[in-house]
């Protein structure tokens, strides 16, 4: 990536949106997984993460309040509370933390892709050339895994927390991302917390189903 795409001013204000990331132990780790947020700001039109809606997808499953820093932060902290509780019940799981909480905040890296208004409206103006979306945010996301070279499991949890997922084997940190993941959506739908217009009619008890 370019030097002008990455600044440290971008990089501070990442770590301060996303104050988990401090939980990553190793340093090596760490700098790439702020890299890969900052790089996906930096290729999108968003000045920062809370710019994002605080949806699964566009315009699907949006929360009434806050916003995307919630989900990730969110989803985090409740992959965290699984992989400790379970590790504590079966120490033989052997789950690596990093992983849970670098993936848990990188799942939804390609957000800054998918919900990016200026692809919105070209996939919605040329739909037949581009598709609708062109690319999902799992599919970015680990596009920008890869690009900041993070490790293969990372961009595995961006690839297969979602939909895409069914395709394949989730690793067991996947596994852990994933649940996490509609654990968040279905408490909030449940809640009453989503937007009734955001929430599709066929899904008012679950959203398993959507490929968020
Ligand atoms: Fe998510």
């Amino acid at each position: 990536m370019s030097a002008t795409e990455i600044t440290d001013a971008l990089r501070a204000q990442v770590l301060d949106e996303l104050p988990e990331l401090g939980q990553i132990n190793n340093e090596n780790l760490r700098a790439k997984a702020i890299d890969a947020w900052t790089l996906a700001l930096a290729r999108s039109s968003f000045g920062s993460i809370k710019e994002i809606a605080p949806a699964g997808n566009p315009d699907v499953n949006e929360v009434k309040r806050g916003d995307q820093t919630d989900h990730l932060r969110g989803v985090t902290r409740l992959a965290i509370g699984i992989a400790t509780e379970m590790q504590a019940a079966y120490p033989e799981l052997a789950i690596d933390m990093d992983t849970i909480v670098a993936g848990g905040l990188l799942h939804d890296v390609g957000k800054a892709w998918e919900f990016d208004p200026e692809n919105r409206k070209r996939w919605k103006s040329d739909q037949r050339r581009y598709g609708k979306p062109s690319i999902r945010h799992p599919g970015y996301g680990a596009h920008i895994c890869l690009t900041v070279g993070l490790p293969e499991e990372i961009a595995h949890i961006a690839m297969a927390h979602s939909g895409e997922g069914e395709l394949l084997v989730r690793s067991l940190e996947c596994m852990i991302v994933h649940q996490a993941d509609y654990t968040f959506w279905n408490t909030l739908l449940a809640g009453g917390m989503l937007k009734p217009e955001t929430v599709q009619a066929a899904k008012r008890n679950y959203v398993s189903d959507i490929p968020i």
